[in-house]
């Protein structure tokens, strides 16, 4: 198995958490050290920050993107980048390509701008392979019901974030796409498989 470092994007209900938490112990179960990471937050400043892009009042476009990009600089070089070097798996609930599905193409930045922030910030050190669990995003917002401040923006919101990940994973080949309208078992199977690739 090549992919050290998983992340795990989609949109909101697509069932992130709980697939990468069974992800997570399918690989422990073969003997695997398993670092799970959740983005923002992870380190007490990424925590801090977290708590100011999801439940402060009014954040523009760009200050969202650089905050995101700052917890997650803080996240890969105190707990991804350490992890790798012991030879752990990382998996992340949420990468850089939630930047650049809902701030670079959702909220109009420019995926290529937000790419850039976050690969200057980030020293180079990107998921080697990243899981886009796809639903509709009609299907995934009426699954979720705890919703955040970028959750609240609404269902057309999350139709171009989602429009945003269709983007990105045909012309980005880190990204595999999973059908994850299927029961979990076989959502969590297909991840798997595709781990194991070489
Ligand atoms: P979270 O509670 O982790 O939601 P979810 O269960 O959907 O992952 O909140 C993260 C929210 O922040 C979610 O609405 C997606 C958004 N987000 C961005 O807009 N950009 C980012 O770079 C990241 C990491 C998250």
């Amino acid at each position: 198995m090549t992919a050290r470092y998983i992340g795990f994007e989609g949109v909101e209900g697509a069932g992130k958490s709980t697939i990468v938490a069974q992800v997570a112990a399918c690989l422990e179960a073969a003997g695997d050290e398993v670092v799970v990471v959740r983005e923002p937050g992870g380190t007490p400043v990424g925590e801090e920050i977290r708590r100011l892009l999801l439940h402060s009042d009014d954040v523009t476009g760009w200050t969202e993107a650089a905050l995101f990009a700052a917890a997650r600089a803080e996240l890969v070089r105190r707990v991804v980048t350490p992890a790798l070097e012991r030879g752990a798996f990382v998996l992340s609930d949420r990468t850089l390509y939630s930047s650049l599905a809902y701030q670079g193409g959702a909220r109009g930045l420019g995926v290529s701008a937000v790419r850039a922030l976050n690969e200057t910030v980030l020293g180079g050190v990107l998921p080697d392979i990243v899981i886009l669990l796809e639903v509709e995003p009609d299907v995934g917002f009426a699954r979720e019901t705890d919703r955040d401040r970028i959750g609240s923006e609404g269902l057309a919101f999350q139709r171009r974030v989602a429009q945003a990940y269709r983007e990105i994973a045909a012309t980005d080949p880190a990204v595999r796409v999973v059908d994850a309208a299927r029961p979990q078992a076989s959502v969590v199977a297909d991840v798997v498989t595709l781990l194991e690739a070489p």
